[in-house]
Order: structure tokens, then sequence, then C-alpha cells
């Protein structure tokens, strides 16, 4: 497939990434995603996988370089367009974000009852998602009784419940055990499947050889394992990137 720049569903061209005055975390960070395609985003703790996550998720600006999503280059997107550019975004945080006041149902229904589903196709749509997860037992519970996993569950589900066409997931099998996950990754497969564009970041290397899809490795704040997306190349289109060449041996 031959994509020009608009196709991907994200670019970054040279993107830098600083907190403060403090040092670039992300350097010259240069790839992109062709739809429906899907990547684990690895590397060790502080390499920057959940600050490429957030730039991804529109939650910060970059110091410096170019951000396309969908297309459009986050520059020049009026401040009013962000909304609608987020909801297309499915987001798993890394530390769920729930609201504690609703119940596991309510956290997941909350979006399509936002983007006004009727609330008999909502019921039953959230309840099958809950059940797959393994939360069938707990769809009223409070979100405090629940275990950190089983919160985790919840916010994927409320995640891919709108069949996002791009979801980013940062740890989102952190607090599962490896039954659970290979279970949640499969629901991020037939999300997939469907045209969803997926990064997820994760330490679980066994996941990561297990399901083998393409990997964007960071290592202190530089994407490594694809030569085309190292620091340095100055052309433009052509050293964009179909995922699938990032494909590593082993
Ligand atoms: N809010 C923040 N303020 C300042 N520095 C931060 C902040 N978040 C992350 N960092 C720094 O950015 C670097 C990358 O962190 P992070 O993106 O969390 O990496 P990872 O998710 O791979 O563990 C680290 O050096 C971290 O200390
Ligand atoms: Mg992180």
């Amino acid at each position: 497939m031959n994509f020009d720049g608009s196709d991907y569903v994200v670019r970054f061209e040279n993107v830098g990434l600083r907190y403060g005055l403090g040092p670039e975390v992300l350097q010259d960070v240069s790839f992109a995603l062709a739809p429906a395609s899907y990547h684990f985003l690895i590397g060790p703790s502080g390499a920057g996988k959940s600050s490429l996550l957030r730039l991804m998720y529109l939650a910060m600006k970059p110091s410096r370089g170019l951000i396309s999503l969908f297309g459009r280059d986050m520059a020049r997107t009026a401040r009013e367009d962000l909304p609608g550019l987020r909801r297309r975004i499915g987001v798993v945080f890394q530390d769920y974000r729930l609201l504690n006041h609703l119940s596991a149902f309510d956290n997941v229904a909350l979006p399509l009852r936002v983007a006004g589903g009727r609330e008999r196709d909502i019921q039953k749509h959230v309840e099958e998602l809950l059940s797959w997860v393994g939360l069938g037992d707990h769809m009223n519970a409070s979100l405090p009784t629940l275990s950190g996993g089983q919160q985790q569950r919840v916010s994927i589900a409320r995640a891919v419940i709108t069949k996002p066409q791009l979801l980013l997931a940062d740890e989102p099998t952190g607090n599962v055990d490896d039954r659970i996950a290979l279970r949640l990754m499969h629901l991020f497969e037939e999300l997939n499947k469907l045209g969803t564009t997926i990064v997820i970041a994760t330490h679980n290397e066994s996941l990561v050889k297990r399901l083998g899809h393409p990997r964007l490795r960071l290592d202190g704040g530089l994407l490594l394992g694809d030569p085309q997306s190292r620091r340095g190349r100055k052309g433009k289109g052509d050293e964009m990137l179909d995922g699938s060449r990032h494909m590593e041996a082993g």
C-alpha cells in the first residue's frame, strides 16, 4: 500500500518533547501509522512511552516537530476542533481515570450516552462487553469495591465501546494475570479487524512475542528498531513508514 502523508492515522516528524525547562524526554521521533495497523510500544521504564501516547491523544503539545492525526496537522488545527478529534481516539490510561461515583456499567455506558445512543442498545452492548472482559457479575458494582485489575478492565471496556478509529493503551494489562491479558488482547485484535489503528504500550514481553505485532521501541527518548525512523533523516515523504516495516526478527 502507498500512503501519502494525509492517509496516515498518526504521523510524527522530528518530534521533540520536554516538560517545562527540563531535558527533552522525546527526541527527533519520526514514524507514521497506517490505518488499521497494530503496534506495540515498548521500552524500559522512563523511555518516554507514556509521553509519546500523551502527544497522540492530544493531552500535550510537542516542543518541536510535526504531529498529524487523521491527516490533519495539529499545529494548524483550531482549539475548538480538538474535542471532535479526541472523540475518535479511545484511551486506556495507566491510572484508569474512571468515575468513582458511577458503577462499572455506567462508566462504560458513558461515552455512548454522551454520543446520544439509545438506552436499549446501550444496555445490551455494555453488558456484552463487560461479560467479555470477565466482569459480568460486577456490572453494578461501585468502582471503589473493584480490584485494580477489575478497574483496569472497566477502563478498557470504556475505551473500546465506541469503536474508536485510534486506540491508545498505556500498560493496559499491567494489573491482570496472563490469561486475562490474552483475553484483553483478543478484544484489541477484534477492534483492529474492524479497522481501528492500535498502539499498546506494554512491558509484557511474552505477550509481545506471542502476538507478534510490529514494535515501536523507545529508549531514552529515541525511537529505535527501524533504521528509517532513526535520527538525522531529512527527506520528506520517502521516510514515512508503513507500520508493517517496523517488524523485527525474534
Ligand atoms: N509530568 C512530567 N513532568 C516532568 N517529567 C516527566 C513527566 N512525565 C514524565 N516525565 C519524564 O519523562 C521521561 C519519560 O517518562 P514516561 O513518558 O513516563 O516514560 P515511560 O512511560 O516509558 O516509563 C522520564 O524521564 C520522566 O521522568
Ligand atoms: Mg509509562
